[in-house]
């Protein structure tokens, strides 16, 4: 894909598709549900396409018809062995997530995916589950995974590592424990696991204390089922966010996205560097805080993160790198050691694909600093993204303000935002 300059900014109002992470979980829990669920506006994207097909694979009948689905569940005991290796793509979510509900399950179950998520690290999730008695085979780490199913036991685990795809599995192999299985956090993150088990009748409890979040969740109790509408992913809308701050004469609206306050660091960092944006019509759904919103073109001051900013904004510093190469001043956004495990080396690609731009950048301990330039020549116009979406998005939008950025592999963008490419050209973007 080819990105080229525009000249007259991002405008209108923008429909965004539904927030992946929620649509993982509205396929996952209405699947060990008890009775019909139905989910509208779903993400219909590789990465969710997945976790549909595991579902499927391990005997559960799912009707899609366009953005919604409908899912006949029937109970926590009610998942079959799947008849062939179960394949996740791209997708961390799904393998996270599945290789906690598969721990607990009476069969075997071997999953595998693509070469970027064969290299990520499973470790995170299989020790913990170990604690509970879970059982692997092979266990170099990483992708292939043979999960052996077994009678997993309650007990307290604690989660140093941010990260809501942990607490997630850990949170669905309790599902089928005897008794109480308790999760101590040490940072907060993306709570929709939580949100959706409550909404669907588990016994789980909650408490904040301090920094921490104690969570308490009792097993071996039938979920019911719901009605889900997915509300527009903000990870997505940062991409349009962006784009219509740095483009003179931009003026979008986006409605129905989640701002869910475990989640929100992007839109609290971009008014800290001094973008223009409202908040309309605030209400929560299903325990999600969901808002639309108003943005136009601002003029950015650069600024600085600290590391406790990340597990609320994780997915989202390739685009404010973005936002940073086009402020007034420099940025700082420090402690972004997770960046190094996502669908690429994120922290590496970033600065790699701003040098190309021709913007000076540098990573000294897991920190990113960027210094803007008022004009960029790009010292290469190739940019790499090692099959990583939100690499590839965010430098198309880098691109309509330089002209001709060649955005490789840039097919991976199916992971999570399928029509990207006709939504950003319709508010006046220039993708060939
Ligand atoms: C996700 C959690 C985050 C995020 C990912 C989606 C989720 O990962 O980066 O895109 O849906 O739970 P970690 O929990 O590993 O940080």
């Amino acid at each position: 894909m080819i990105s080229n300059k525009i000249n007259s900014g991002i405008n209108g109002n923008i429909k965004i598709p539904g927030d992946k992470s929620m649509s993982h979980r509205s396929i996952i829990i209405p699947s060990i549900s008890k009775g019909i669920s139905e989910v509208t506006n779903i993400l219909m994207s590789d990465d969710v396409l997945h976790t549909l097909n595991a579902f499927k694979l391990l005997g559960v009948k799912i009707i899609t018809e366009d953005k919604k689905i409908t899912i006949y569940g029937k109970g926590l005991d009610s998942l079959s062995k799947s008849n062939k290796n179960i394949y996740l793509g791209n997708s961390g979510t799904s393998a996270r997530l599945l290789t906690g509900l598969l721990a607990s399950q009476s069969f075997n179950t071997i999953i595998e995916g693509d070469k970027s998520l064969s290299s990520r690290p499973m470790n995170r999730i299989i020790d913990p589950l170990k604690l509970m008695g879970a059982k692997f085979e092979n266990t170099s780490g990483k992708l292939p995974l043979k999960i052996i199913g077994s009678k997993l036991k309650n007990t307290i685990i604690e989660i140093n590592i941010p990260s809501a795809q942990i607490k997630s599995g850990l949170l669905l192999a309790a599902l089928k424990t005897e008794g109480t299985t308790k999760i101590i956090e040490k940072n907060i993150t993306r709570n929709h696991t939580e949100n959706m088990l409550k909404m669907f009748g588990a016994d789980i409890n909650i408490e904040k204390i301090q920094k921490e979040i104690h969570i308490s969740i009792n097993g071996n109790k039938e979920l019911s089922c719901n009605k889900i509408d997915v509300p527009s992913d903000l990870s997505s809308s940062a991409f349009l966010i962006v784009a219509a701050l740095i483009n003179k004469g931009s003026k979008i609206s986006l409605d129905n996205i989640n701002i869910n306050p475990t989640r929100n660091g992007i839109l609290i960092a971009l008014q800290k560097m001094g973008a223009k944006i409202k908040f309309k019509n605030k209400r929560t759904i299903g325990g999600e805080l969901i808002s639309d919103l108003d943005i136009e073109h601002s003029d950015l001051n650069g600024c600085e993160l600290e590391a406790d900013m990340a597990k609320l904004m994780i997915d989202e510093y390739p685009i404010l790198s973005i936002a940073a190469a086009f402020a007034n001043s420099p940025s700082i956004f420090k402690g972004l050691s997770e960046l190094k495990v996502k669908e690429s080396n994120r922290l590496e690609m970033i600065k790699t694909n701003l040098i190309r731009c021709g913007c000076f950048c540098e990573i000294k301990n897991d920190d990113l600093l960027i210094k803007p330039s008022k004009k960029y020549n790009p010292i290469n116009n190739k940019i790499r993204t090692d099959f990583d979406h939100r690499i590839a998005m965010s430098f198309a939008v880098m691109g309509s303000k330089i002209n001709n950025l060649v955005i490789e592999d840039s097919d991976s963008i199916n992971t999570s935002f399928p029509n990207f490419k006709e939504i950003f050209n319709k508010a006046g973007g220039n993708l060939v």
